[in-house]
């Protein structure tokens, strides 16, 4: 796929990017792939997308509306940014939270220009209004806005330009029927990272960063990372933090130095993880229990356990989720007895 530039886009005040902080925001900036060649892996998603885009320039159309899901870091907004930059249009980015109210989303959508990218980040947040006002606009390009109240009300119909609605969530479940199925473009899921592809996301990071490594080091930060680029490429600028400071090489042993000050263990689990893994284990029994339960006795959000730890715990197998409640795995007891068994030591 060729890589035209993006366009300079008009800032309105709901156009946000919602990564959680500051800092993570401008490392994701920095560390953003710009061109197809660049974004590794999600084999499946990348031959969807291009055949969807291909399509609509033989008929002269913006794409056909796509959503896109999984746990955060995982290359959701970069998707976003790079079939912006495929079809040489603008990318307007805002989030489910930060559309309260009809009107919200009215002004952003008769803002748009022809052939323009609607990011929605956390679309799974829109409220049932706003939510409502977006089906004719997605499946029809038109706004129905109501004037006036009561018997004098009526309805006007405006005709919107054309635009593809790229959507991302979290949570998938949160979805409903409706608005997921005006994604006429496809529902797309996101798969964690292979130790490889989060290997080679890492080296091009390091070179933007300037960093020097020894290949070792760069393999031990993926095995711990999550599978996840974003915390892979956090992970390596602590890393290397860590190493300027000691005034040595990104080496190995720097990077276990970092991940062991931030509290990484060997699986890649975080202090909140192994939080979770531990309540499960020793006020529960192992399980089963209901998240929201957990989440009070591990004093972590249940929102942010289904979304962001939830996921990996369980794709490793330290967790399973049945219908009566998570229950922790004997790899998770294995595993919390060595980390354990580590500290006792120490
Ligand atoms: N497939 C990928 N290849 C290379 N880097 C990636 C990839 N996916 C994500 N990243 C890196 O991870 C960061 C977070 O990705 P992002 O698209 O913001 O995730 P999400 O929107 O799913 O939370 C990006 O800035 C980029 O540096
Ligand atoms: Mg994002």
């Amino acid at each position: 796929m060729s890589s035209t530039s993006t366009p300079p886009s008009k800032k309105d005040p709901k156009e946000v990017d919602p990564s959680e902080n500051v800092g993570e925001q401008v490392l994701d900036q920095t560390l953003r792939p710009t061109g197809w060649s660049e974004y590794v892996g999600q084999e499946n998603v990348k031959e969807n997308l291009r055949v969807l885009i291909a399509a609509a320039r033989e008929r002269s159309h913006a794409p056909e509306h796509i959503l896109l899901y999984g746990p955060p870091g995982l290359g959701k907004t970069t998707l976003a940014h790079l079939m912006a930059r495929e079809l040489g249009a603008n990318m307007r980015a805002t989030a489910g939270p930060v559309i309260e109210r009809v009107g919200d989303l009215a002004a952003i959508l008769t803002n748009l220009e022809p052939g323009d990218v609607l990011f929605i980040d956390e679309i799974h947040r829109l409220n049932k209004s706003v939510e409502e006002v977006l089906y004719p606009a997605m499946e029809a390009g038109k706004l129905d806005i109501i004037i006036g109240k009561g018997p004098s009300a009526r309805t006007i119909e405006l005709a919107l330009p054309s635009f593809t609605l790229v959507g991302a969530t979290t949570r998938i479940g949160l979805i409903s029927a409706p608005l997921r199925s005006r994604f006429s473009g496809g529902v797309f899921q996101l798969d964690f990272y292979s130790e490889p592809e989060i290997t080679s996301i890492l080296a091009r990071s390091a070179k933007i960063l300037g960093v020097e490594t020894e290949a070792d080091a760069l393999s031990e930060i993926a095995k711990r990372s999550r599978k996840t680029p974003r915390t892979a490429n956090y992970l390596l600028k602590r890393s290397r933090d860590v190493a300027q400071l000691d005034r040595t090489p990104l080496s190995k042993s720097a990077a276990e130095k970092a991940l062991a000050m931030i509290g990484i263990d060997d699986a890649g689990l975080t202090p909140s993880d192994r939080r979770i893994l531990e309540a499960l284990i020793n006020k529960f029994g192992g399980g089963p229990v209901g998240v929201k339960t957990l989440a009070a006795a591990a004093a972590e959000d249940d929102q942010t356990i289904e979304d962001v730890y939830e996921p990996y715990l369980m794709q490793e197998g330290f967790l399973e989720r049945t219908p009566r409640g998570r229950i922790v795995t004997a790899r998770a007891r294995e595993h919390l007895g060595k980390q354990g068994a580590q500290k006792k030591l120490i």
